[in-house]
């Protein structure tokens, strides 16, 4: 079996006085789609923003391609090879579509290599390209969900972790997303991503994890997870 790319191991995260995490522990190897599941508030959004350095960890440990990362401050991430989109699809409404992407790879110095990341966004979401002259605040949602995808690629991301990708999009944005995110494992990406369209999650997933107030409940492949009578109780309404 394959060294994992991300490990977390035994995350406590607390806001404030409140603790929200209690000893998260979860792994992504390269290559797989991985989902964090749970109801709102168990803490999934957490656990990636403590991988990521948006909130601090107090306890655990976080490796990255067998190296500690646990703390790390966020503005050093990218650099590591970790992109992250985050929930709510954020873009920069006033500038353009190719402006957004090219703010993606802010740390590529070179124009030429800059344009050439944005055409292989381009090539991937044939419909930024029509609209790359607009400003982004004019796409529609499902629009600018693939906006912050592709943004998040500009930097050839050896981690992409997504909080909530379907989140408030009509069903044929959904399915179009989903449908870009198994292309991009098919190109050899590794996802991370939280979702609380557990189901749809599950179906496209190697593996999951499925939260409980802020304590691992189930980890499983994604086929396992779906057919498990708790985790359908639980996680799919009983469905
Ligand atoms: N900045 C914050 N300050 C204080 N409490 C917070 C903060 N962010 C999250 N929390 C609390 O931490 C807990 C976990 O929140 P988190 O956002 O990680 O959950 P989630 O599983 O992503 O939920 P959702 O599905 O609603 O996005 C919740 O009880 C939430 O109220
Ligand atoms: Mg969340």
């Amino acid at each position: 079996m394959k060294e994992p790319l991300l490990t977390v191991h035994d995350m406590e995260v607390s806001y404030g006085a409140v603790q929200v995490l209690f000893g998260v522990s979860l792994e992504v190897r390269a290559g797989e789609i991985v989902c964090i599941i749970g109801p709102n508030g168990a803490g999934k959004s957490t656990v990636i923003k403590a991988v990521i350095g948006l909130v601090p960890a107090q306890k655990g440990q976080v490796e990255f391609d067998g190296q500690p990362i646990t703390n790390s401050p966020a503005h050093e991430i990218p650099a590591l090879g970790i992109t992250y989109v985050p929930q709510g699809r954020i873009v920069f409404a006033q500038m353009t579509v190719a402006d957004n992407l090219e703010m993606g790879a802010f740390l590529k110095r070179d124009s030429h290599k800059r344009r050439e990341a944005v055409q292989a966004v381009f090539d991937q979401f044939p419909r930024l390209y029509e609209r790359r002259n607009q400003p982004a605040g004019k796409l529609s949602g499902g629009e600018q969900q693939m906006l912050a995808i592709g943004r998040a690629l500009m930097m050839n991301p050896r981690l992409v972790i997504l909080d909530e990708p379907s989140l408030g999009l009509s069903p044929k944005y959904v399915d179009l997303i989903y449908e870009k995110l198994l292309d991009l494992k098919r190109q050899g990406r590794t996802l991370l991503m939280v979702e609380q369209n557990a189901a749809r999650a599950l179906e496209l997933s190697d593996r999951g994890y499925a939260l409980e107030l802020g304590h691992n409940r189930f980890a499983d492949t994604g086929a396992k997870l779906l057919a498990n009578e708790d985790v359908r109780r639980m996680y799919l309404g009983g469905a």
